[in-house]
């Protein structure tokens, strides 16, 4: 794929700035991020490493997990922050996630803020109709993108001591039946059914569970589903990790699932209109 998130970071490119963001709302979030405790799964790529990438830059710890180890050691590298932990482990091995949950754990103190379920497959390695995938796929997206988030909020959430914050990350392929992306949707409903739940259930512990679908973005993940996409018509994933960052520091959040043109379009109006931004 042509897009490298690296080389982009290198060049500045989707990183917090006096181009994207006015100086208050600059201000107002490190004001808000600084010292937050961030778990992020899939910290290495796309999404996940720019909203690792700017967290860090607003003062936040950041953990984030994810499987290959030459890739994550180079984001270390890049990144070089004593505010980062790299966790090299695969969030659908149930033997090895309370390992993950526990350094994370003892890196954060104890106190987690924000748990940022964003790692994900599609399935398997190529879209088919559902009568032509493998039952293995179905499986496999129903453990890495339902039952991982949920072994990891499960042992998560008493570590965010009365207030906190589950993001699980969704897609329209939730709410809408693309063809051939079947073992991702319903691995992706399935989350938003257990966001809306863990939502009610939390709320008596002052802790929000909401689900974000980020748009489409040019990233591993859309490369390999959709190889021949054209780049220029996906948004950039330093842009989706600053409005998410933005979104999260503002008080209100009234739904737990946010399609991308609504919760975008929230941001767009506090940052660019009178509107306060950090709660
Ligand atoms: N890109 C889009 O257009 C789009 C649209 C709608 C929704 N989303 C959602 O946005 C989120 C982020 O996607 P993205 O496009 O940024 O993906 P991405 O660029 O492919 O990055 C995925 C990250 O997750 C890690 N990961 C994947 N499987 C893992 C596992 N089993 N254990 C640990 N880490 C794992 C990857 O690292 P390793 O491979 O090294 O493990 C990588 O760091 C996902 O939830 C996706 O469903 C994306």
């Amino acid at each position: 794929m042509e897009f490298n998130e690296l080389d982009e970071i290198n060049k500045s490119y989707g990183l917090l700035d006096e181009q994207n963001y006015p100086k208050w709302v600059r201000e107002e979030l490190k004001n808000y991020w600084q010292s937050k405790h961030v778990l992020i799964t899939g910290g290495s790529r796309g999404l996940g490493l720019f909203l690792t990438k700017n967290l860090l830059d607003l003062g936040a710890k950041v953990a984030i997990v994810a499987r290959d180890p030459i890739r994550l050691q180079l984001v270390k590298e890049q990144l070089n922050s004593e505010n980062l932990l790299t966790l090299n482990f695969d969030i659908g091995n149930k033997e090895t996630i309370h390992t993950v949950a526990s350094m994370a754990l003892s890196f954060f103190e104890g106190r987690v803020d924000y748990l940022i379920n964003n790692a994900s497959t599609l399935g398997g390695k190529e879209l088919r109709p559902l009568l032509d995938t493998p039952c293995e796929d179905i499986e496999h997206a129903l453990n890495v993108n339902v039952v991982a988030p949920f072994r990891l909020t499960k042992l998560v959430v008493p570590a965010m001591l009365g207030k906190g914050t589950v993001v699980n990350i969704t897609s329209d392929a939730s709410v809408t039946a693309y063809e051939t992306w079947g073992a991702y949707s319903i691995s992706k409903a399935a989350l938003d059914h257990m966001t809306r739940i863990m939502a009610k259930e939390f709320s008596k512990f002052n802790i929000e569970a909401l689900a974000f679908d980020p748009g489409d973005m040019r990233t591993t993940l859309h490369f390999n589903a959709i190889p021949d996409a054209e780049i220029s018509d996906l948004l950039h994933p330093g842009d989706v990790a600053l409005e998410l960052i933005v979104f999260l520091a503002m008080e209100k959040h009234d739904q737990e699932r946010y399609a991308a043109s609504c919760w975008k379009k929230v941001v767009k109006d506090a940052v660019f209109g009178t509107g306060q931004v950090v709660a």
